[in-house]
């Protein structure tokens, strides 16, 4: 056991846990942060995608060891209000089915506008390829995805 201080979504929490911790299991089991899904556990899936300083990253492989002061972000951290602009289009095409898979589509997503705030249609589908929607909301997915980035670019 050790202690480690994160930054998960602005404020600082320490937590005592083995230095081989899983970030998705710290986030769930000790920050009550349960948005963030277990899915395969083996980086397979994209359920568990949060950001680590702006970069998507899966968190069921990721040691808490790892993150040092790095920032954390989680789907309850992405907007205040859940007004991010891909949330917003998440709801406008009412992408989710049973919802398992969301949290992870929308941080990816997140993400991709962020570095790329206008992807082609090939630059979608490379970057959102990982993460597995058992319900086969992927064209809702896409879609969201153009009206976040017709959104952000307005
Ligand atoms: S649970 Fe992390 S990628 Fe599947
Ligand atoms: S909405 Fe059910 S797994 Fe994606």
């Amino acid at each position: 056991m050790a202690t480690f201080t994160l930054t998960v979504n602005g404020k600082k929490q320490a937590v005592d846990v083995d230095p081989n911790t899983p970030v998705l299991w710290v986030l769930r089991d000790h920050l009550n942060l349960v948005g963030t899904k277990f899915g395969c556990g083996m980086a397979q899936c994209g359920a568990c995608t949060i950001h680590v300083d702006g970069v998507a990253t899966r968190s069921c492989m990721l040691p808490v060891s790892s993150v040092g002061d790095q920032k954390v972000t989680t789907i309850e951290g992405l907007s205040e209000k859940g007004d991010h602009p891909v949330q917003k289009a998440w709801l406008e095409h009412d992408v989710p089915q049973c919802g398992y898979c969301q949290a992870g589509q929308i941080m990816n997503a997140a993400a991709l506008l962020s570095e790329t705030p206008n992807p082609t249609d090939e630059q979608i589908e490379t970057a959102m390829n990982g993460n597995i929607c058992r319900c086969g909301t992927y064209v809702r997915i896409k879609a969201a995805i153009k009206t976040a980035s017709k959104n952000l670019n307005a």
